[in-house]
């Protein structure tokens, strides 16, 4: 056989496939996404990272500045947008503390790290907070930029307020009647005035679905972007779906506050796929393919055309989240807690029927599950050993219009009881429950409900799975050509 090129046979099939799977990269459109940390199970940051650059994704944002997921980025080239949480805002009041967080968190990395934004803050002007963090974010967000701009990076790296989309709102549900809320008026007008002055954008959260979840009379096919419903706005322009005219209410706020140019950016966006009865896998892969064709043509919106700048939240399920906002909390991920994507999702933004990459390398524990022993003889104690179970594991999936609905009685007893005992590693003594529960290696997933196994978590057992990046790849066909 004659190959065009003098490479052992492997090494050509493998060079055309690098070819390939780069050439499709390039198309892949320039979406971010959240990457959460509140899983009792996290995956190894290592892995995760990997699966970021298969699936050409190449901008994340983070919730705090924690070294470990830190350390795998590092060097990888992908854009990072780091977190303060609400509870130091606080302490950022302090200009000598603003100092040491930058020191410590952005500029000791140099230039291995591609920090783009520090996130001030997450949605702290959010009406369940009471108004905790009223006084504390915009010293804090004026201390860190200024510390980034003193350490001589502030041209390159800004600093922002990650914002829910209750900071505005417009009396008329039309977004040319877009005004900061009320009680904050006055500081977002500050807030926004300072973001423009330092050339940082205005990060915001924009969640259709729970425009769905808090008003039964929210019209359902408004909500998806390709819905076919649409809402006429002054001077002929209309608009078809809440996403679109979630984003115009601020821009018209923005205007009217007097920064009518000022970058805005979409920090959070995205659809749950349990917990609720408009939380499931067919509508959130709706909700994307139709977000994801729109950014792909880079039409904006009828008041910003062009180019959006999105996060998606969030890749992974985060058993560990409050569910005080609802039972979806912890169904947002784009992948399943154990890295695996749940629904097709094409990045190019082309509508195509396939899976993105899974995490490589995630470790499960045994196969067994701990089930409801139906010859316990004392059922006496069962509620309260219910609501044990449920306190500390995961028992979203079993309520009304979930995944976990039509299980019977028996097995919704055996699902908290199960989920309790993978989120305690499968330690024998979290599957007694007063000697109503029993080990068993018989899968007890039953009428469509998934009674999972657990991860190895990551975080107690670090061991560095062989990975061969793309990168590395290419470098030996490099030295072989
Ligand atoms: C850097 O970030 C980490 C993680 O968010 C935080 O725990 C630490 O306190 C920060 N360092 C400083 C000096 O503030
Ligand atoms: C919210 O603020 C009100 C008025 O200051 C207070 O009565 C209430 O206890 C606060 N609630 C929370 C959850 O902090
Ligand atoms: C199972 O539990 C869920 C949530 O508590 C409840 O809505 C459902 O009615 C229960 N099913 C049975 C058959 O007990
Ligand atoms: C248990 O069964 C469910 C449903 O058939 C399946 O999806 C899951 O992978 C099985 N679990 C294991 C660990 O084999």
């Amino acid at each position: 056989m004659d190959w065009p090129l003098r490479l052992p046979a492997g090494a050509t099939v493998l060079l055309l496939l690098a070819m390939a799977s780069h050439e499709s990269m390039a198309t892949v459109i320039d979406v971010g996404v959240n990457w959460g940390s509140q899983l009792s199970h996290p995956l190894l940051p290592s892995s995760v990272v990997h699966m970021l650059k298969e699936n050409g994704i190449s901008k994340v944002k983070l919730f705090d500045a924690d070294p470990w997921p830190i350390g795998a980025l590092i060097d990888s080239g992908i854009e990072v947008m780091l977190g303060i949480p609400n509870n130091m805002l606080e302490t950022m009041n302090s200009y000598g503390n603003a100092k040491d967080w930058v020191k410590e968190n952005v500029t000791s990395y140099g230039d291995k790290l591609n920090i783009k934004y520090v996130a001030v803050g997450n949605e702290p002007f959010l009406k369940a907070y009471n108004g905790s963090f009223m006084k504390t974010t915009f010293p804090a967000l004026k201390n860190i930029q200024k510390a980034l701009n003193e350490a001589g990076i502030g041209g390159k790296v800004k600093a922002t307020v990650p914002l829910n989309a209750d900071v505005y709102v417009s009396p008329d549900n039309k977004p040319s009647s877009g005004v900061f809320r009320p009680d904050i008026e006055d500081l977002m007008t500050g807030m926004v005035k300072f973001l423009h002055d330092q050339g940082a954008p205005f990060v915001v959260n924009i969640y259709p679905f729970l425009s769905l979840y808090q008003s039964d009379d929210f019209p359902f096919e408004f909500a998806f972007i390709d819905g076919g419903k649409t809402i006429q706005d002054k001077g002929g322009i209309s608009y078809s779906n809440v996403f679109d005219a979630n984003f115009d209410t601020l821009v018209t706020a923005m205007k009217k506050a007097g920064v009518p140019n000022i970058k805005v950016v979409v920090g959070e966006v995205g659809w749950p796929t349990d917990g609720d009865k408009n939380a499931n896998i067919k509508l959130a892969r709706r909700y994307y393919d139709g977000l994801l064709k729109k950014l792909a043509k880079e039409e904006g919106t009828p008041l910003r055309p062009g180019k959006m700048d999105v996060y998606m939240f969030g890749l992974f399920d985060e058993d560990m989240k409050s569910i005080l906002p609802g039972n979806f909390e912890r169904h947002w991920g784009i992948f399943t807690y154990d890295g695996k994507p749940k629904f097709p999702m094409d990045l190019t933004g082309h509508g195509n029927d396939k899976l993105l990459a899974a995490v490589p390398a995630v470790q499960y524990l045994p196969k067994q599950w701990c089930v409801f022993d139906d010859e316990a003889k004392d059922k006496s104690k069962l509620p309260g050993n219910i609501e044990y179970a449920c306190a500390s594991g995961d028992c979203t999936a079993i309520g009304y219009g979930c995944s976990c609905n039509s299980l019977d009685e028996k097995s919704n007893i055996s699902y908290a009881f199960n989920m309790y005992f993978q989120m305690q590693d499968q330690d024998v003594r979290a599957c007694d429950f007063d000697g109503l529960a029993k080990i068993t290696e018989k899968n007890a997933s039953a009428h469509g409900c998934l009674f999972p196994i657990q991860v190895i978590s990551a975080a107690n057992h670090i061991a560095t799975p062989v990975v061969i990046s793309f990168a590395a790849l290419l470098a030996v066909l490099m030295v072989l050509v």
